[in-house]
């Protein structure tokens, strides 16, 4: 499609898809033309929990929201997780090395940052299988992104949830981001309940499943690449330059929609104000024109200028920790055990996403 149709009105949808780098970028970070708000039942199928959330707000009201969240998710903030997340792993990965097979999807990658970020949130450890079941409903999208019957459900649910849990806060705060959030103010008003919701889901749902796939794709990547692991074996300051390459070469978020608010050119076609946006980050990030041998995973490759976690002022809040905890993940596998590789004959299922990209099981021995 970057060749022949690289702006593509799609009639059955009634979207444009957009698959250059170049493109992409623009449709992310030009909010003022690419509005993040999606309405209602937005058209990527996420629903009302999103629809008063950070990712799906514009400028000025997306500015207050995320000042509000961003000293949480600093660098700094975030490594101060390292020796608890890199606990974690160890404990996780116990079994694996006792049995000598996984599934490493299961084991490590999901509850990792289940983990991670319900404590920060303060989600008791009991309700964790819960967000397993809703995510997995609410990333699976029809080929159209149209939202079903389970999909509603589990938002309804999710919704219940988190009221109850903001309830409780509001009752007895604690430490936690989400009695953070509930004394926050801005302008010297409170977060609307919508607006809590929609944090509390971006939070629990959107940054887990990519982070497990991030892990299970670098997995997926190393194990197809057996020179890289002797590499990083040796040179293991090269790890995080390889989570970028997979980053770029298996993007964990393959697309993010937007609407224009005005009438706009992209290439060659004129965009109608009030059209949905497909703006495809799989496709820009494998984009010849912005990267040399595209096709070829490639840890030196330098100035990766990838888009896997976006770009301009929705660039994701997580990525310090979804990065932290994929390079605590590969340094604990390579150290440990240097051998892994996938089961012989393994039949690898991709999760039923157009947004997420991963497998949905990864059998190690
Ligand atoms: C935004 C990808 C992990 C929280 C985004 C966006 C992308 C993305 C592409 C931009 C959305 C847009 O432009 O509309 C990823 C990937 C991850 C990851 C690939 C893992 C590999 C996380 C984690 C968290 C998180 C761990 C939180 C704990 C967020 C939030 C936003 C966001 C809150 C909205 C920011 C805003 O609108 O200002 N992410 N994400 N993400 N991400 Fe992530």
């Amino acid at each position: 499609m970057r060749e022949t149709a690289p702006v593509y009105f799609d009639e059955q949808s009634g979207s444009w898809h957009v698959f250059r780098y170049d493109d992409v970028q623009r449709a992310l970070s030009e909010y003022a033309t690419f509005s993040s708000h999606m309405g209602g039942d937005d058209a990527s199928g996420t629903g009302q929990l999103f629809s008063s959330s950070l990712i799906a707000t514009d400028p000025p009201r997306h500015r207050q929201l995320r000042s509000l969240v961003t000293q949480a998710f600093t660098p700094k903030a975030v490594d101060a997780l390292s020796p608890r997340i890199a606990g974690l792993t160890d404990e996780l990965l116990e079994g694996f090395a006792v049995r000598g097979s996984a599934d490493l999807i299961k084991e490590l990658a999901y509850p990792l940052p289940v983990i991670v970020i319900s404590e920060l949130m303060g989600i008791p450890p009991q309700d964790r299988e819960r967000f397993k079941r809703w995510s997995d409903v609410i990333v699976s999208q029809t080929r159209t992104g149209a939202a079903n019957e389970d999909h509603t459900a589990a938002n309804v649910e999710m919704t219940e949830y988190f009221l109850a849990l903001i309830d409780q806060r509001r009752s007895r705060p604690g430490q936690d981001l989400i009695s953070t959030l509930l004394a926050a103010e801005i302008d010297g008003q409170k977060l609307t309940v919508p607006e809590l919701l929609g944090f509390c889901a971006l939070l629990l749902v959107a940054g887990n499943e990519t982070t497990t796939n991030l892990i299970g794709n670098a997995v997926l990547c190393l194990a197809e690449n057996p020179g890289t692991i002797d590499r990083l074996l040796r040179e293991p300051a090269l790890i995080p330059q390889a989570i970028e390459e997979v980053l770029r070469f298996r993007s964990p978020v393959q697309s993010m929609y937007r609407l224009t608010v005005a009438e706009t050119t992209l290439g060659d076609e004129v965009i109608p104000a009030g059209a949905p946006i497909v703006a495809w980050i799989g496709s820009a990030n494998r984009d010849e024109r912005q990267f040399q041998r595209p096709a070829e995973f490639d840890v030196d490759r330098g100035h990766n200028r990838h888009l896997a976690f976006g770009h301009g002022i929705h660039f994701c809040l997580g990525a310090p920790l979804a990065r932290l905890e994929a390079r605590i993940v590969l340094e604990a596998l390579l150290s440990r055990l240097p051998g892994l590789s996938l089961e012989p004959g393994a039949h690898l299922e991709r999760m039923d996403s157009t947004i997420v990209y991963g497998v949905k099981a990864l059998p190690v021995s």
